[in-house]
């Protein structure tokens, strides 16, 4: 339904709403994602579609105008779909996770959708609707990298939602900054449960983790080039984030200290323009 409905508003429905039969056989035998599996793309109708083409994210200094945070949150709102979207894939993908592990992923997907209803209904209060700008596929250009569980949640959970627990730092700071609490609190609720996300991601990784690597090797192993741990933090990043999910010191050590080719092209002027 998340990946064969072209329906934002299917895509929404909670998982406790699904018809079902027996077992929860329909996650296993959804016909529609099947033909997805043939393609890797979920379908969008094209109010939604997704597309290569560019829109930018406004500058954390001129979130002074209301309409500059509604598109803001038009990005997240997106990354939140996509979320959504690739939780449901891994769902499909791998039915013999475990209960535990299949129920979590089942839990992050309807905490990702009501991420993007809040994100969706304030974007709403300040004049921006979904589908307005262009929609990008962040997430689902890494679905190739993420083809076992392990690598599932390298990439989605320590990597993507472990960034955004920095993002969701640096804008929450910065909406404070300019006075809109209101949005900042509803960041601050996606950061505490982007931490839970995290930390069930973790619980995977940690279970399979070989006795003889450390955990940093380990996520390194499960990462295919040009994806790189650099993708695993923001442009500013708050190791004490790292520490609540659960990961090491050594970890949250060697994750600070990454550095790619792209490290450093970010420009950071805009942090000190608002105060961080
Ligand atoms: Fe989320
Ligand atoms: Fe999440």
């Amino acid at each position: 339904m998340i990946l064969g409905s072209p329906d934002l508003k299917d895509k929404l429905i909670r998982y406790s709403d699904w018809k079902m039969d027996e077992d929860e056989a329909y996650l296993v035998e959804d016909k529609d994602a099947t033909k997805f599996f043939n393609t890797n793309i979920p379908a969008r109708s094209p109010s939604i579609i997704m597309s290569d083409a560019k829109s930018k994210i406004p500058r954390l200094e001129h979130l002074n105008y209301p309409r500059n945070i509604g598109i803001s949150l038009h990005h997240f709102a997106n990354h939140e779909l996509m979320a959504i979207e690739i939780f449901a894939w891994g769902i499909l993908k791998f039915p013999n996770a475990g209960r535990g592990v299949l129920h979590g992923f089942l839990k992050s997907m309807q905490e990702e959708q009501e991420h993007f209803q809040m994100y969706e209904k304030r974007m709403n209060e300040l004049g921006v609707q979904f589908g307005d700008k262009p929609l990008n596929r962040l997430f689902w250009k890494q679905i190739e990298k993420m083809q076992t569980l392990e690598k599932f949640t390298a990439v989605l959970s320590i990597s993507f939602e472990g960034a955004n627990l920095d993002y969701t730092q640096v804008y929450k700071k910065a909406l404070e900054f300019h006075g809109d609490m209101a949005t900042a609190e509803i960041i601050e609720k996606v950061y505490q449960d982007e931490i839970k996300h995290v930390k069930r991601g973790l619980a995977v990784f940690n279970r399979s983790q070989p006795d003889d690597i450390d955990d940093w090797t380990y996520f390194n192993s499960l990462l295919e080039y040009p994806f790189t741990p650099r993708r695993a933090k923001g442009y500013m990043y708050y190791p004490e984030t790292r520490i609540k999910a659960g990961f090491s010191e050594h970890f949250v050590q060697k994750l600070g200290d990454y550095e790619d080719e792209y490290t450093g092209r970010v420009n950071k002027s805009s942090l000190e323009k608002v105060g961080i």
